[in-house]
């Protein structure tokens, strides 16, 4: 078996599964997809979004596959390795700083939800309140954001450096069951609230009058995040499978799940959101920290003791969904700094937290004393998400299905994907068709577009 030595491997099916549906799933389906809905008008936005899904970002998932098997090395040496003196490295390079740009932008908002985790435990949520000042006094306070925002990049920390099998893969598998049934429990409560049928309209009967050229380039952007694609996080972990794991029925598995919670976080959200009167759908990021705690508050009138549970539980899961990702972006980097440099998993990981603690401590105070230090006109924090998700993830897209389909020979991506001929890939033509030619073109249109505007 072509493995090195102490890299570490997923020990089961299910963990490789459930590792990669933990990354994708997380703060981007819970937060952003709904906050994506709800300003782009509904159901259609969902279609659009699916159809991305299994058209763009799943064949980028298998491209990363492909290269994170074949090679078995962090996204900097795959390339090295399948591509020796190229400037396809520059590729690995990017995912290795998008990896811990992304992680230092993530960390602030998974600072905050586990502040609202605690305070939601605490009761502190409970009774009216100004929630819209709440959360701006909360996330503009010099110290207060920058604590809970360490202590989820030291819990990451403590996974990450626990190693493949025994940090990574065994709290996914902890948790992401949980988080599976916390979902389904909370949608079944905000089904049976009162505005249920008019949130159900809204995410169910589409409407494409409202599908503009913004809805499309929304939908893609939020596919390619929430799918976690084109920065080689999928390529580190999928150096990490063995050799009779199913790859493409793994990408699916793991598409499938994603698109799922995402859904069932509509189902949760909008029921109850159209469940009181004066809390706007549309509501954009606030929607789960200012309009939430509102429906906390009012939508179960008199068994506060019912908000109270459905607000515990509903920070908890995203408190979960956070750290599965966040753990998969430390990871990217962590495997290049072991790697690269030869040095023990602990303190690879060391370098990368810190890294992380002092850049992620600038996008946190972007929201407050920093507010108007400003580099291409924009925060810390609007910078290092436009940065990722607008411009280094679509362009890593391109280049991830390039390699594969164009450079790469394709008897050794066929026998990555069928494992050797031993598996039948029954849509395998339609699926190499849509890694070189779908999706880099598809990515391609949206990052014209994205940096044109
Ligand atoms: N897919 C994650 C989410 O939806 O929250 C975010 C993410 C994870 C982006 C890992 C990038 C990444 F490498």
């Amino acid at each position: 078996m072509k493995q090195s030595s102490g890299r570490g491997n997923f020990g089961s099916r299910l963990g490789v599964i459930l590792a990669s549906a933990g990354s994708a799933v997380g703060l981007g389906n819970i937060w952003r997809f709904p906050t994506e809905v709800g300003s782009n008008g509904g159901a259609a936005f969902i279609l659009v979004y699916l159809a991305f899904v299994f058209l763009l970002a799943m064949p980028v998932m298998v491209a990363e596959f492909v290269i994170g098997r074949s090679s078995r090395a962090n996204t900097v040496g795959a390339y090295r390795t399948l591509a020796p003196g190229k400037p396809w490295i520059v590729a690995g390079f990017m995912g290795v700083v998008a990896g811990i740009l992304v992680l230092s932008f993530y960390s602030v908002v998974a600072g905050w939800t586990l502040h609202y985790t605690v305070d939601s435990i605490g009761l502190r949520l409970m009774g009216p309140q100004d929630f819209a000042a709440v959360f701006n006094n909360f996330v503009s306070n010099p110290w207060k954001p920058l604590i809970f925002q360490y202590v989820f990049l030291l819990l990451t920390h403590v996974i990450v450096s626990r190693g493949v099998e025994s940090g990574i893969e065994r709290f996914s598998k902890a948790m992401m069951p949980m988080l599976l049934v916390i979902i389904v429990v909370l949608a079944c409560c905000s089904l049976t609230m009162p505005g249920a049928r008019d949130g159900l309209t809204f995410l169910l009967k589409p409407d494409f009058s409202k599908v503009t050229t913004k809805v499309v380039l929304s939908a893609m952007g939020q596919a390619f995040f929430s799918l976690s694609v084109g920065i080689g996080c999928l390529a580190t972990y999928a150096s990490y499978f063995k050799e009779d794991t199913r790859l493409v029925n793994s990408a699916f598995s793991v598409c499938v799940i994603d698109s799922l919670v995402a859904i069932f976080s509509g189902f949760i959200i909008f029921p109850a959101v159209f469940s009181v009167q004066g809390v706007q759908v549309d509501a954009g990021p606030g929607l789960v920290y200012i309009t939430l705690p509102n429906v906390f508050n009012l939508a179960f009138g008199d068994v506060p003791f019912l908000g109270y549970l459905f607000s515990v539980f509903f920070y908890v899961l995203l408190l979960l969904a956070a750290l599965t990702s966040t753990i998969s972006m430390h990871e990217i980097a962590t495997a290049f700094f072991r790697e690269n440099y030869r040095l023990s998993r602990r303190t690879a990981a060391t370098i990368v937290t810190l890294i992380c603690v002092v850049l992620g401590t600038a996008c946190s105070l972007s929201f407050g004393v920093w507010s108007e230090v400003k580099v291409m006109g924009m925060g810390f924090f609007a910078l290092f998400d436009f940065l990722t998700a607008k411009f280094i993830m679509p362009l890593g897209g391109i280049l991830l299905t390039m390699f594969v389909e164009w450079y790469l020979d394709r008897k050794l991506v066929v026998n990555e994907l069928t494992n050797k001929g031993t598996v039948r890939v029954r849509s395998l033509r339609l699926l190499l068709f849509l890694i070189r030619w779908v999706a880099p073109i598809g990515v391609g249109v949206v990052f014209l577009n994205e940096l044109a505007s």
